[in-house]
């Protein structure tokens, strides 16, 4: 980077990791690292040693040995909803399935019954509080999907309460709108009409103000088929919007595919895709985001295919996936060390 004589701020003293890689070092690690911002900027990076004669900075902080490193993404959560899923999970203790569950009405639906209850001061003070907790753990920028509304009031709730975070607390905020997650209990055995609402009426009414920054899909078979995700990506892509996918989670049902197809930013979970998928997911530019909480938390066996994924060179990213039912984790770097423990990925 260029010299400059002057920053507004300047911070020394401790290790910087700038994750850029550089030969054998995965971390683009300056091991006395100096870090200069002036407008909201990096400046200038490099060893506090190389730091241009006569340079000086209004403020100065001391990193006391501590590293300092980019801000985490936690690109995948649910983070928006009200009720407990404490009962079932102590049911799944005992042997009943996360399908099961779903079927007989509970599962997501339970969330969906708790969310519609609850007003927006509510939803807020409840989202605000695990936030809070992402922020300390690093976190700088998240995604917040809907998904437990499947109503038009309750999803448009989720949906505000997740941009008021964003204007009030201090992250960056991307929403994604979940309308399909299940089939809300109003269109038991007609998720088709569901579809045909949320890609017709209520994601262009969210889309036009301003409420979706992406729409997101579950293909499984208890819940949405790749067909239904492609009418409502449809749709989607109409407006502009980019697309993601819960994935091959539970099952191999296609979902991978579709985010293929619709050239999505991520298919998330992945546990059952095949090298296949992950080819067309390598050829389409999508990436691979994994999350080891809900695998931990649904006793899953099935390890998503790593393998392949870093054969393809798809890239992989770690998620909290934060939500009541699988993965009430509210640290990306719990998530990271999972991905390492449970799956052997490197640090
Ligand atoms: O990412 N898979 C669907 N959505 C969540 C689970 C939501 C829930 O069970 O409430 C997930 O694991
Ligand atoms: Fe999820």
């Amino acid at each position: 980077m260029s010299a400059l004589p002057y920053a507004e701020a300047l911070w020394l003293g401790g290790p910087i990791a700038t994750l850029a890689p550089a030969g054998d070092d995965p971390w683009g690690l300056l091991p006395d690292g100096a870090i200069a911002v002036s407008d909201g900027r990096i400046v200038w990076v490099g060893a506090a040693s190389e730091l241009p004669g006569g340079f000086t900075a209004a403020e100065v902080h001391d990193l006391g040995g501590r590293w300092l490193l980019p801000g985490l993404i936690d690109c995948h959560t649910h983070l928006v909803w009200a009720g407990s899923r404490v009962e079932e999970y102590e049911r799944r203790l005992a042997g009943a399935s996360y399908e099961d569950i779903a079927r007989a009405g509970g599962g997501i639906l339970a969330t969906v019954q708790a969310t519609r209850a609850a007003d927006a001061g509510a939803l807020y003070a409840a989202a605000a509080a695990r936030l809070a907790d992402l922020c300390a753990d690093g976190v700088t920028t998240v995604e917040i999907k809907s998904g437990y509304g499947l109503d038009v009031g309750t999803e448009r709730r989720q949906l505000e309460v997740a941009r008021r975070l964003g204007q009030e607390q201090p992250v960056n905020v991307y929403t994604s709108f979940l309308g399909a997650h299940v089939v809300p209990p109003e269109y038991s055995g007609r998720a088709g009409l569901w579809i045909a609402f949320l890609a017709d009426e209520l994601l262009p009414m969210l889309a036009a103000d301003g409420l979706v920054d992406a729409v997101d899909a579950y293909c499984e078979p208890f819940a949405y088929t790749p067909s239904h995700c492609e009418t409502l990506f449809a749709a989607a892509r109409a407006l502009g919007l980019p697309v993601r996918v819960h994935a091959e989670q539970r099952s191999r049902s296609g979902g991978a595919r579709v985010a293929a197809r619709f050239a999505a930013l991520s298919a998330d979970h992945l546990e059952y895709a095949d090298e296949s998928d992950i080819a067309a997911l390598a050829a389409a530019g999508t990436v691979a985001v994994l999350l080891p909480g809900a695998f931990l938390m649904l006793g899953e066996r099935q390890v998503p295919p790593l393998a392949a994924l870093r054969r393809h060179g798809v890239p992989i990213a770690l998620a909290s996936d934060l939500n009541p039912g699988t993965s009430p984790l509210r640290s990306p770097r719990l998530a990271a060390a999972l991905g390492c423990q449970l799956w052997g990925l490197t640090p």
